[in-house]
């Protein structure tokens, strides 16, 4: 049983501090945000994650969990401290570290006695000697210390499931010693470690994530090639994912990556590498097609209403950036829905649980209690986030209630011969021309693939 000290309890921090006391250590979580602690002492979440609050509350009944904005009661009997604060986009793309910064400046000024301190979050290259030297210049009387690199590799939506059975867990530090006691907080997970040096761990997270995003982007292209060549890019990425060197993950074609993790770590990447006088063209490329496929679905829809949005009316199903959880931060649907009021067209949307934060973000968008109240009416219906409870709507039902019979299928979740049986005018990503199915006519002309044999 070790005495841990969470620093920041939000989508990373929360789950972090909440898994380790379910691992029998002590924990305490440090938060500057008084509304967020105090919610946390009512048993109020202040993010959805499935599984954290039955976990949080388990926790807390025992006596292993407890939440505070004091970092001195926080540090009390700590013999680890995780820094888990934001490391937001800073204007051109750089990682902002005030927070880290400021967490750094306060452990150094309340620890009493010697501490590991551990950056969980997202931190650029050579952050933690840069953590080192503050915490240094910090403290009022020098206390030993040691510096640990320790990513995190949580997926917001499965964000316990991934911190209990990781596919590895990566520390780093000038300190093996402490590297290892770090490492020993994880060994009931049994699952590879990876020990080595600070930039190291740290370009581990950031080439992680680099890689991942790239794999959208990847077959979010060949989507588009997809479209003008009349294949479908769902089949190809079958085809693809059996090869055991690409394996079948990550290769969901649709309206491309959001979340406060993709577009900040691989902004953050080709930023240290500009700054280091290297041109990074692959993840300027990766980046770049990620906001041309927002922009694609947005023509999609534009087209479909003969190439104006002026008073025309747009329903969203789904905001979260993904399904399974409340996050909006860069959320695709955000930017849809902002280009189609910009546009002069009105949006009614609907997410099971992303509303709340949505309507801080996006004035002006009309916000219904479900599905069908968002399908009443409105001109287009766009398939945004991927939700469980958008796969089995009856579709019939909503047609009946559309304006007109446009469905934008923007995660391909749909079958779209299926709706178009329905009698919807189905548009998709990448799967034949213009997404329209590979036997549908193409945009320029070409002959249709003949549909199969005995398939009229
Ligand atoms: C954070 C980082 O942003 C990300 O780079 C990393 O990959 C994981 O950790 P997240 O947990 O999503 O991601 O951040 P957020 O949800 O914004 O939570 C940060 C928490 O830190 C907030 O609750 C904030 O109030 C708190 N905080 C921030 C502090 O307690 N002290 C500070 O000085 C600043
Ligand atoms: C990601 C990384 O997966 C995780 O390891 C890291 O710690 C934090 O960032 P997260 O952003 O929470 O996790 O979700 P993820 O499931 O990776 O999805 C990221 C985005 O990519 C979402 O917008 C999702 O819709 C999109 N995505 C994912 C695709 O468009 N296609 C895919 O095949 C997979």
């Amino acid at each position: 049983m070790k005495n841990i000290c969470v620093i920041g309890s939000g989508y990373v921090g929360l789950v972090t501090g909440t898994c380790f006391a379910d691992l029998g250590n002590n924990v305490v979580t440090v938060d500057i945000d008084e509304k967020k602690i105090s919610k946390l002492k009512q048993g109020i979440m202040p993010i959805y994650e499935p599984g954290l609050e039955e976990l949080v509350q388990r926790n807390v009944r025992a006596g292993r969990l407890n939440f505070t904005t004091s970092y001195e009661e926080g540090l009390k009997d700590a013999e680890f401290v995780f820094i888990c604060v934001g490391t937001p986009s800073a204007v051109d793309g750089e990682a902002d570290l005030k927070y880290v910064r400021s967490a750094a400046q306060s452990i150094a000024q309340h620890m009493k006695h010697p501490l590991i301190v551990i950056n969980k979050s997202t931190v650029p290259v050579g952050t933690g000697d840069w953590t080192a030297e503050i915490i240094q210049k910090s403290q009022p009387n020098p206390i030993k210390f040691s510096v640990v690199s320790c990513p995190e590799f949580l997926r917001e939506g499965s964000a316990m499931t991934d911190f209990m059975s990781p596919d590895r867990t990566v520390f780093g530090s000038t300190d093996r010693e402490a590297a290892e006691a770090v490492a020993g907080l994880y060994a009931p997970l049994k699952a590879p470690i990876v020990i080595t040096d600070i930039r190291t761990a740290e370009m581990i997270k950031y080439a992680s994530n680099a890689f991942l995003a790239t794999r959208i982007s990847f077959i979010n292209e060949i989507s588009i090639i997809c479209e003008r060549l009349g294949a479908d890019v769902m089949e190809v990425a079958r085809g693809m994912g059996i090869d055991k060197r690409i394996g079948p993950h990550f290769l969901q074609a649709g309206v491309g990556y959001g979340g406060s993790c993709f577009p900040k770590d691989v902004k953050a990447l080709a930023n240290m590498a500009l700054t280091h006088g290297m041109h990074p063209q692959l993840l300027n490329a990766v980046m770049e097609i990620n906001d041309f496929q927002r922009k694609h679905v947005i023509l999609k829809i534009r087209d479909l209403l003969g190439g104006s949005l002026e008073g025309k009316t747009v329903g969203l199903l789904g905001l979260a950036f993904k399904p399974n959880t409340d996050d909006v931060r860069d959320a695709p649907a955000l930017t849809i829905a902002r280009s189609i009021m910009n546009q002069g067209g009105k949006v009614k949307a609907y997410d099971p649980v992303a509303m709340e934060n949505v309507a801080e973000e996006l004035k002006g968008i009309i916000l219904c209690q479900n599905p069908y109240e968002v399908a009443e009416d409105v001109d287009v219906l766009v398939l945004v986030t991927e939700w469980n409870e958008f796969k089995q709507l009856d579709m019939k039902r909503v047609l009946g209630s559309m304006k007109q019979p446009f469905l934008v299928d923007a995660r391909n979740m749909y079958d779209g011969e299926k709706m178009r049986g329905i009698g919807f005018t189905y548009r998709s990503i990448g799967r034949g021309y213009d997404g329209a199915g590979v036997n549908a006519i193409p945009a320029n002309g070409l002959p249709a693939i003949p549909a199969e044999k005995g398939a009229e």
